[in-house]
């Protein structure tokens, strides 16, 4: 009915207005260069594939320096890899909130701690920091302890052969999650049996990711056309519904007063405390504990998995921790690890933190402005802007961690070599207002696993370390994960 041309003059009057009405923030343009894409859709068709957006990302940083500017669609972004500039945006209080491809995160996996925006993010992270208090995690330990001596059960069943163990580490970080922070022991449910669960879950986070990218598959309509809705929205309620019986276990527990976790500051006692006093919803207490339990086991079994498959592909590294851990435990088999314990493991931290560098668990974390900020160096950046803190290029970059920065190395995390690192440039967890709430949790259960694993295995793979490919997930995955032998130690 129309003509091109005519349909050419209204995208061009679009833009023209777009350009016009955010003049503030094409004028950052001149501050901090970048890709400016085309009219109207910006750099989004980039972005369109997770597989593509760490490699698009680490292109731009190269072309233009580690801090740049662009548009994804009408929407205004910077992508941030300097450690100056991330300790800015991640200290300011002008910064709290998530950006905006946290929408996805709401839709996923509930409005909690995790997308929740202040006020209200403020109060909850208030209300729930107790249950990562260190006595809280201490108590933690006879479960970490007996888990994992469950685990190397398991594993003793699947040696000598180069196997794919991420499976198993999922059930195994899922089942201490579910212990620690909803007082419930999954094993006998029929979806943790027959793994189904740990397949929803994959579902929502792969969905999750490409929604955060792909904006417009925040429209249920679109993720219909687009062959998305049927299996996310059932794993969506197949989660909540596993969720809720946690909870409703757990009151029903209290009602007969039988014993579950003492510890008042459990965080499914605290949550349902908030409950019955009127301070948390119904809603608040479901949202909440699905993003405890989502934070929780995912994260921690990809640092495991990936450190595992690290120091398989780096043996000497291996040795050396094995050669720590024999001395705090000189004889194999099953042993408690105490809190003393994991402080003594001085190059297991070095390996953990290396792991996390060259493979940062959540590669990019987004922030927006709620008020104009002005930045260290002197740009003032508006109220409106959405950042992607990119952890995975500052982590790799050579300009802060010397030529070797994309290869493995423990040594990079000896005292000598971090005095001139700025505090920021290694933040696998990030830091300021709003850090990981289960930090210290992930290092010390982590330590333990790797402790006892390492002390009664030797891993190896076939697979070299120039060879994998990361893919972003909101934790990071590789297009093939390699697969890893193991071979028992005396
Ligand atoms: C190696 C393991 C882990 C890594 C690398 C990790 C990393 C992170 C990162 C980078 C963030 C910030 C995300 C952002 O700013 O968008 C975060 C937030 C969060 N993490 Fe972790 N995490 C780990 C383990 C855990 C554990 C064990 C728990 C709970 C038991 C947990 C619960 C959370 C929660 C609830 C948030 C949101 C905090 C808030 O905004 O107040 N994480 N995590």
């Amino acid at each position: 009915m129309f003509s091109l041309s005519f349909w050419i003059t209204i995208l061009l009057c679009l833009w023209i207005y777009l350009l016009w009405t955010r003049r503030k923030f094409y004028l950052l343009t001149l501050k901090f260069p970048g890709p400016f894409g085309y009219p109207i859709i910006g750099m989004a068709h980039k972005l369109l594939h997770r597989e593509d957006v760490l490699s698009e990302f680490g292109y731009y940083i190269k072309q233009y320096g580690p801090t740049l500017f662009s548009w994804l669609g009408p929407i205004p972004f910077l992508i941030v890899s300097d450690p100056q500039l991330t300790q800015d945006i991640l200290t300011s209080p002008h910064c709290v909130n998530k950006g905006l491809i946290y929408k996805a995160v709401d839709d996923g996996a509930g409005k909690g701690l995790f997308s929740q925006s202040d006020p209200t993010w403020s109060i909850h992270r208030k209300l729930l920091n107790p249950a990562f208090g260190h006595k809280v995690l201490l108590s933690f330990l006879p479960v970490f302890n007996s888990e994992t001596a469950a685990l190397l059960n398991v594993l003793k069943g699947m040696e000598n052969e180069e196997k794919d163990f991420t499976q198993v580490l999922q059930s195994f970080t899922l089942r201490i999650a579910t212990q620690t922070t909803m007082g419930s022991d999954v094993k006998d449910e029929e979806c943790f049996k027959n793994n189904i669960l740990l397949q929803r879950y994959q579902c929502v986070q792969e969905t999750m990711t490409d929604m955060c990218f792909s904006p417009w598959l925040n429209n249920r309509i679109l993720r219909i056309i687009f062959g998305k809705e049927e299996s996310y929205s059932r794993a969506k309620l197949e989660i909540r519904a596993f969720i809720k019986k946690l909870i409703v276990r757990k009151l029903n527990e209290d009602s007969a007063n039988t014993a579950l976790p003492k510890d008042k500051n459990i965080f499914l006692n605290l949550a349902t405390d908030l409950l019955k006093r009127g301070i948390f919803s119904w809603k608040n207490v479901e949202d909440e504990s699905n993003v405890i339990v989502f934070g929780a086991f995912e994260t921690t079994a990809n640092t495991l998995y990936y450190s595992l498959m690290l120091l398989a592909m780096f043996p000497d590294y291996q040795e050396k921790a094995f050669e720590e851990i024999k001395t705090i435990f000189p004889n194999p088999g099953d042993f408690e690890v105490s809190y003393a314990d994991t402080k003594q493991m001085i190059y297991m931290d070095m390996i953990l933190n290396e792991s996390m560098r060259v493979m940062s668990p959540v590669p990019l974390v987004s922030r927006q402005t709620s008020q104009d900020l002005k930045l260290s160096n002197g740009v003032t950046i508006p109220k409106g802007i959405q950042i992607a803190l990119d952890i995975f290029h500052m982590h790799r970059s050579k300009s802060i961690w010397g030529p070797e920065a994309e290869t493995f190395n423990p040594d990079n995390f000896l005292p000598t070599n971090l005095e001139d690192k700025h505090p920021y440039a290694y933040i696998p967890f990030t830091k300021g207002i709003r850090n990981c709430i289960g930090w210290r949790y992930a290092l010390i259960s982590a330590k333990v696993t790797l402790a006892k694993l390492l002390r009664n295995f030797k891993f190896t793979t076939s697979f070299p370390f120039e060879d994998l490919v990361f893919v972003e997930d909101i934790t990071i995955k590789l297009e093939k994960a390699p697969l890893l032998k193991l071979q028992r130690r005396n």
